[in-house]
């Protein structure tokens, strides 16, 4: 063959195999707030680095519920993005139904068993393989303070709920909302579960929301942690139903309200606004969870493709799981890098905080899953305990009734 021919030849080869490296990574999550949008544009520059197409597949809405049944629409039309958020047990779930791809070949080469605490990689394997890979740690049990309100209103962050309706009373007297709060199942949830922890411990969380345990779910403890829940939730304003939780958070960066309860997502949207941990806002434990970490990791499974090529999906886990990103994406993010020994030097004081209680809480067994986040329950038992507990938020409920309600709702298991 003639040089130039055979030039032509390779270039022709070259551009016709060019779609099995370069594809489309279409990827289905939540992050659409300020902070959140801001995170997940690094990953999107990331993968077009590596000369993908990134589809954004953002479906708005916290706590992802809109994004998980956006989700099962497409996968059930035979249509399944290359990889979606999804954590905790509904990962199992997916895997199930036959539809996820195992990403063996990118978590062999890359070691990641020896990268991830084995309690993150357990969640993300299915019969020993992995199908999702992780992106962070969220530590759910924070309270976002506005420190210039408690100083106007003359008190101090309250410690345990037992001083709680004090100090907000106060904060009220001044003329501050105590505590911002948007009212959607998700946020009530997100609530009542650092309450739990806090009345209760993480023995009697993880039997009572772990394992759904009926004598440690018809205990003293939980009417305890309903009262308190009607306590908390006297100390909300009137226009909370419906609002998103970062409208709540710009409460507490405005100096409207004291105080939120939220995972520390929440530190994304303070982050975005340039303010400083420790001077403009604090980072604090729920009331009575200062040993205790309610832990919270975003993943994406991926799904198996029509056209069998796993190269973009390949390449998409392996950037999640990268260093570079790891580091840049959970410093917007308000979360910790989920790989072992990540340097968190750069981190603010929140997320060292958050870095080395993960590892304190683990050894005295203060490290207990999220159950408003996805992290405990498979999702049918999931819903309906936040059925029980908004509905509680949002009714007359007695505590009593909301307990023989959350009996109902473990059978869901
Ligand atoms: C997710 C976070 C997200 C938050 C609010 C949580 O369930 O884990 O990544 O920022 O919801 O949307």
């Amino acid at each position: 063959m003639q040089p130039r021919r055979l030039t032509l030849a390779l270039a022709a080869a070259c551009a016709f195999s060019l779609p099995a490296f370069a594809g489309t990574v279409e990827v289905l999550h939540w992050w659409t707030s300020g902070g959140e949008a801001k995170s997940a544009a690094e990953l999107k520059k990331m993968i077009e680095a590596k000369g993908h197409t990134w589809k954004d597949f953002a479906v708005a809405g916290g706590g992802g519920d809109n994004a998980m049944t956006v989700l099962k629409t497409r996968v059930v039309s035979g249509n399944p993005p290359v990889a979606a958020q999804v954590k905790g047990p509904a990962i199992q779930e997916w895997a199930a139904e036959g539809v996820l791809a195992n990403l063996d070949n990118v978590s062999k080469a890359e070691k990641w068993d020896s990268l991830l605490p084995p309690v993150v990689a357990n969640v993300m394997k299915h019969k020993g393989h992995y199908v999702a890979v992780p992106v962070n740690v969220h530590r759910v049990n924070w309270m976002w303070a506005n420190p210039e309100v408690f100083k106007k209103a003359g008190v101090q962050p309250p410690k345990s709920w037992d001083e709680f309706d004090a100090v907000a009373t106060k904060i009220e007297k001044a003329g501050f909302i105590a505590v911002a709060h948007g009212g959607q199942p998700w946020q009530d949830n997100t609530v009542f579960e650092s309450i739990a922890l806090g009345v209760g411990g993480p023995a009697y969380y993880n039997k009572a929301f772990v394992k759904l345990d009926p004598a440690a779910i018809n205990s003293p403890t939980t009417i305890k942690a309903f009262d308190t829940l009607r306590m908390v939730r006297k100390h909300m304003d009137k226009d909370m139903p419906g609002r998103d939780w970062n409208l709540a958070t710009s409460m507490v960066i405005n100096g409207k309200a004291a105080m939120q309860f939220m995972g520390d997502w929440a530190k994304g949207e303070f982050a975005a606004a340039g303010k400083v941990p420790g001077k403009d806002y604090l980072c604090l434990a729920a009331p009575g969870t200062a040993n205790a970490f309610t832990f919270n990791i975003d993943s994406f499974i991926v799904f198996a493709q029509k056209n069998k090529d796993m190269k973009a999906t390949g390449d998409f886990a392996s950037t999640v799981l990268s260093t570079p990103f790891q580091e840049v994406f959970n410093q917007n993010k308000g979360s910790i890098p989920v790989r072992l020994g990540h340097d968190m030097s750069k981190f603010d004081d929140c997320a060292k905080k958050s870095a080395s209680d993960f590892v304190a809480s683990n050894k005295s067994g203060g490290l207990v899953p999220s159950f408003a986040h996805q992290m405990a329950q498979p999702s049918a038992a999931q819903g309906a305990i936040q059925d029980v507990v908004s509905s509680f938020m949002n009714s007359n409920m007695s505590s009593k009734e909301a307990v023989a309600k959350l009996l109902e709702a473990a059978k869901k298991r």
